[in-house]
C-alpha cells in the first residue's frame, strides 16, 4: 500500500510512524513533510494542492491521509479533489471542514442538533461586539476563521476584550471576518477524537493538552506544550455521556445535513458542573495529543484507515492500549510569541525509553539536528500508571539539550 501524509509537523510525524509500523509495511510519502519525517517517508515533488493530487494520480497512491487541516479547505478541497481522481482520501471535504474552519458554522451546526455548547452570538463590528458582551465578564471572543490558533480570547474584563476587538475589527490581524462573543465556560477540558465514517464511529483515546507556557498553567497561550492521554483520564460514566450527548448527535447531524465525513473528528469538550459541552470541532487529529494518543494505538493503523476512506469501518483492525502515555513538549527560545532557529540539538541518541516525534528541526549538513521552529520535539513515553508514564517522559526530555530549551515540568502531573 503506497500513503500520502499531508503536513509537516510533529503529529504528522507520529501520524507516519504509526501508519509505516502498520503490520502490512506500506511504503509512505509526506507532503510537504519535514527531514525527520523523510527519515520513513519519502518527499513528494508539488507545490501546491493540484499538483500534489496530480502527484498522487501518476503515482498510484492508495490512499491519502489529512494530517493538518489548511489543504482540507483550501481551493477546492483536498479530500474533494482526492474523490474527483479516485483516490481514497482519510479528511473530509471541504464543505465538511467548515466545522473547524467556520467557528460561527460550528456553532450554527451544534446549536440545529441540540449539542450543549456555550451561548455564542455572531457579531460584524466592534460596535456590536461590546453590546454582545453586555457588560458580562470573563467572556471569550472568537474570530470567525482560520487564526493559526490565536483568534481566541479568554478577557477577564473590558480592557482585554477592547484590545482583542480592536486587534481584529481595527487592525484586521487575521483579515476580514467576524466574531463570536461567547458564555465563558469553566471546567477541566478534555480532546476527544473519533474516526468518523459515515453513520458510524470509533472513539479513540482520550486526552488532555496543556496549553499554556508555563508550569502550573500560568503564561500565554501556546500551540501545546504537552499531553497526556488515557482511557483512564476521565470516568467511564462522562466518557458514556460524551459519546451519547456529543459524538452520536455529531455523527447524525453530519448525515442528516447531508456533510459527508470520512477522517479523525476532535471533539474539544469542557467538563462543566452542568455536563461536558463542546467549545470546539476540529477536522483533525490535535497537535501534540497525537503524539501522546499514536503510541497507544495497536493493529493496523494504514488498513484502518484505508477501510475507513473507502467507507467501511473495521474496528476489529486497531485496539488501544489501557496504559498512560504522556508528551512532553520542548519549545525554543521565545516561544510562543517568537522561535528561535539554528540551536544545536543534542543527547537525541541517549533515549532509549521513550518516542521522540520532530515538530520543527531541520538536519544540518553535518548530520546534526537544530531547531526550526516553536515547538521543536515531542519526547513521549508509556506506562501501565500514570507515574511511571510521567517519570520516564521527563526523565527522557532531561536527556535532551539545546540553548534556550523550555518545557514545562508538570505535563501529566498536574490535573485540571
Ligand atoms: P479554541 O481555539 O476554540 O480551542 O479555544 C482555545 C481555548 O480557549 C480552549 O482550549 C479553551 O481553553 C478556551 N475556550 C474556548 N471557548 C471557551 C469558552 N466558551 N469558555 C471558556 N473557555 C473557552
Ligand atoms: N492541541 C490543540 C490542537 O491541536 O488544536
Amino acid at each position: 500500500m503506497r500513503i500520502l501524509v499531508v503536513g509537516k509537523g510533529g503529529r504528522e510525524h507520529a501520524l507516519v510512524r504509526a501508519l509505516a509500523e502498520s503490520p502490512g509495511n506500506p511504503e509512505l510519502f509526506c507532503f510537504p513533510g519535514s527531514d525527520a519525517i523523510f527519515e520513513i517517508a519519502k518527499p513528494v515533488e508539488a507545490d501546491g494542492l493540484e499538483s500534489l493530487v496530480r502527484w498522487m494520480k501518476s503515482n498510484a497512491i492508495d490512499l491519502c491521509v489529512a494530517g493538518e487541516e489548511s489543504y482540507l479547505v483550501k481551493g477546492e478541497g483536498l479530500a474533494n479533489l482526492c474523490g474527483k481522481n479516485g483516490i481514497p482520501c482519510w479528511g473530509p471535504p471541504k464543505e465538511s471542514a467548515q466545522l473547524e474552519a467556520s467557528k460561527e458554522f460550528a456553532k450554527e451546526f451544534l446549536v440545529r442538533n441540540s449539542i450543549p455548547t456555550a451561548r455564542a452570538t455572531a457579531t460584524d463590528t466592534l460596535e456590536e461586539a461590546v453590546a454582545a458582551i453586555a457588560g458580562e465578564y470573563p467572556t471569550v471572543l472568537k474570530f470567525d476563521g482560520l487564526a493559526a490558533g490565536k483568534g481566541v480570547a479568554v478577557c477577564p474584563d473590558q480592557a482585554s476584550a477592547m484590545s482583542f476587538l480592536d486587534e481584529v475589527f481595527t487592525q484586521r490581524r487575521f483579515g476580514p471576518g467576524r466574531v463570536l462573543v461567547e458564555q465563558c465556560l469553566t471546567g477541566p477540558e478534555v480532546s476527544v477524537f473519533a474516526a468518523i465514517i459515515d453513520d458510524q464511529y470509533l472513539i479513540f483515546t482520550p486526552a488532555r493538552d496543556y496549553k499554556r507556557a508555563q508550569d502550573g498553567d500560568l503564561g500565554p497561550n501556546t500551540g501545546g506544550m504537552g499531553a497526556v492521554a488515557s482511557r483512564r483520564l476521565v470516568s467511564q460514566e462522562i466518557l458514556d455521556q460524551i459519546e451519547k450527548e456529543i459524538v452520536r448527535p455529531t455523527v447524525d447531524g453530519l448525515c442528516r445535513e447531508s456533510l459527508p465525513y470520512r477522517g479523525f473528528l476532535y471533539f474539544g469538550i469542557m467538563l462543566t458542573p452542568t455536563g461536558p459541552q463542546v467549545i470546539e470541532y476540529n477536522c483533525r487529529f490535535g497537535d501534540p495529543e497525537c503524539q501522546a494518543v499514536m503510541p497507544l494505538v495497536q493493529g493496523d493503523l494504514a488498513a484502518f484507515c484505508l477501510a475507513g476512506a473507502n467507507g467501511e469501518l473495521r474496528a476489529d483492525l486497531i485496539s488501544f492500549n489501557d496504559g498512560w502515555s504522556v508528551c512532553v513538549i520542548l519549545a525554543s527560545a521565545g516561544y510562543p510569541e517568537s522561535s528561535r532557529n539554528g540551536d544545536k540539538i543534542s543527547g537525541l541518541e541517549n533515549i532509549t525509553a521513550a518516542r521522540v516525534y520532530h515538530s520543527g528541526t531541520r538536519r544540518t549538513a553535518d548530520g546534526n539536528w537544530e531547531t526550526h521552529g516553536g515547538r521543536v520535539l515531542a519526547v513521549v513515553a508509556g506506562g501501565d500508571t500514570r507515574e511511571e508514564a510521567v517519570t520516564q517522559a521527563h526523565a527522557a526530555a532531561d536527556l535532551v539539550e539545546f540553548d534556550g530549551l523550555q518545557c514545562r515540568r508538570d505535563i501529566g502531573i498536574l490535573n485540571f
